[in-house]
């Protein structure tokens, strides 16, 4: 047998054999079932003692890559087959060339320059300490940072110790779901199925609760409601004071939990946003905000401000599942919070949606209706057949929303409507979306 061992220069002579013999293993040039020279044999051939082999050999048994049988010598060990498949990465689905879809913002308009000189300036005064594992609420500074900000931006009674700072609204999601223990949890419909998704897989069960012009209804006997007051998704109505009213007494009459999902509370275009739910109800709701449509998905930086008898609940779940949120982004939205920089950073987004909200409604024109209040990063464009103007939108390269994606059963019968995240194009690409997304509604008159 010619084994071709290259034994590394630079390797013990025992290791170096050990691991000649792994990779002929490994990549087949010794055959299951082979047999493999006498030590006294290969010794001779490599200019080793004899002990070296043997002592190499005894290692590759007991490391499972040869057996010894008295009588059969040394040979290669049948290895179980090794998976050559990489896991699959989750492919890009391929970007449509226009991309009206809601959930993003404009990412293009990331504040890298900002964040940037936050990150520096966090990472430059933070203490050895912030590099250790932490509290699980997360971070005090951005507890801090955000407790002042959701005071005044937008009304929430937000001490910071009833603040935890999470991976996402989804995240929040997911810890209320299990520290609620499973049970039903009234979710909008129509409302992101996502987001059932994420309740179910965590233990709940969700109950359809209907929405109307006047946003969400009143839910029957469940543990939870989750809702969107400001900005109900997808409909993009506001939830009515009255209906504001009913569900904080429905909460405190059954000791229920409001989830408040404030995902796009900064975005009010004709008039001061209303403040959250949650500053009527402080002891009823449960207020999550994220930064995933100020700043971007990609940081998973959410927050949390909990009555007071779940923080603990929620802390410890938390701890248990990830420890905390990673520290340094924690830091450099505080110090972003602290300078001013992510007002001006909203402020500069909030008057670039509100053209192309305006834009959206000039290019529309007679055609359609767009429901919902002048607000957040999405509208819902009524049509009399989804189907229909979607297939003509594909056919001009454009990606849009479909109402019909959004109901807990979908049916015939249902209103039908686009869901135009107008918030998504870079900006050089609008243009080219809206022009796209008119020509599908006139091609299929579909538009109410
Ligand atoms: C209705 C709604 N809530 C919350 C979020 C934010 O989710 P996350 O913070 O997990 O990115 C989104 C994002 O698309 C959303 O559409």
């Amino acid at each position: 047998m010619d084994l071709h061992l290259g034994v590394a220069a630079g390797d013990g002579r025992r290791a170096g054999l050990e691991r000649a013999l792994r990779d002929a293993v490994r990549d087949g040039r010794l055959a299951p079932g082979e047999r493999l020279p006498a030590t006294r044999q290969l010794a001779g051939e490599l200019g080793v003692s004899r002990n070296t082999v043997k002592a190499a050999y005894d290692q590759l048994v007991a490391e499972g890559f040869l057996t010894a049988r008295q009588g059969s010598g040394t040979r290669v060990a049948a290895l179980p087959p090794v998976e050559t498949r990489a896991p699959r990465e989750r492919e890009p689905a391929r970007a449509p060339r226009f991309d009206l879809r809601p959930g993003s913002p404009d990412v293009g308009a990331f504040p890298a320059a900002a964040w940037l000189r936050a990150l520096r300036s966090a990472v430059t005064s933070a203490p050895a300490l912030a590099y250790d594992y932490g509290d699980p609420r997360g971070r005090i500074e951005l507890r801090t940072a955000l407790s002042g900000y959701l005071g005044r931006a937008r009304g929430v009674v937000a001490p910071p110790e009833r603040i935890v700072i999470t991976s996402g609204y989804v995240q929040g999601l997911a810890l209320l779901t299990r520290v609620l223990g499973g049970g039903p949890v009234a979710m909008e419909d129509p409302g992101l199925p996502f987001h059932r998704e994420v309740v179910r897989r965590h233990g709940g069960s969700v109950v359809p609760l209907e929405v109307d012009g006047r946003g969400a209804g009143t839910p029957g006997d469940c543990r939870a409601v989750v809702v969107t007051p400001a900005h109900q998704y997808p409909t993009g109505v506001t939830l009515h004071p009255e209906r504001r009213r009913a569900l904080t007494e429905w909460a405190r009459a059954r000791g229920a939990l409001i989830v408040e999902d404030d995902y796009d509370g900064e975005f009010r275009y004709d008039r001061q946003p209303v403040g959250a739910l949650q500053g009527m109800a402080p002891g009823q709701v449960a207020y999550l905000g994220t930064a995933s449509k100020t700043l971007g998905p990609a940081l998973r930086l959410g927050w949390m401000v909990l009555p007071p008898h779940l923080v603990d609940a929620v802390a410890d779940t938390k701890l248990h599942s990830d420890h905390h949120t990673e520290s340094l982004g924690q830091l450099a939205l505080a110090e972003l919070i602290d300078s001013h920089a992510y007002d001006r950073h909203v402020r500069a987004c909030r008057l670039r949606y509100r053209r192309r909200r305006d834009r959206l409604l000039d290019r529309l024109g007679a055609r359609a209706r767009v429901r919902g209040i002048a607000a957040g990063l999405h509208a819902l464009v009524q049509v009399d057949d989804e189907e229909r103007v979607l297939a003509r939108a594909r056919a001009h390269g454009l990606a849009v929303g479909r109402l019909g994606d959004h109901w807990h059963t979908p049916g015939a019968g249902r209103p039908q409507g686009l869901v135009v995240g107008y918030g998504t194009p870079r900006e050089g690409a609008y243009g080219g979306a809206l022009e796209a997304l008119a020509r599908a509604l006139d091609e299929t008159g579909s538009a109410l």
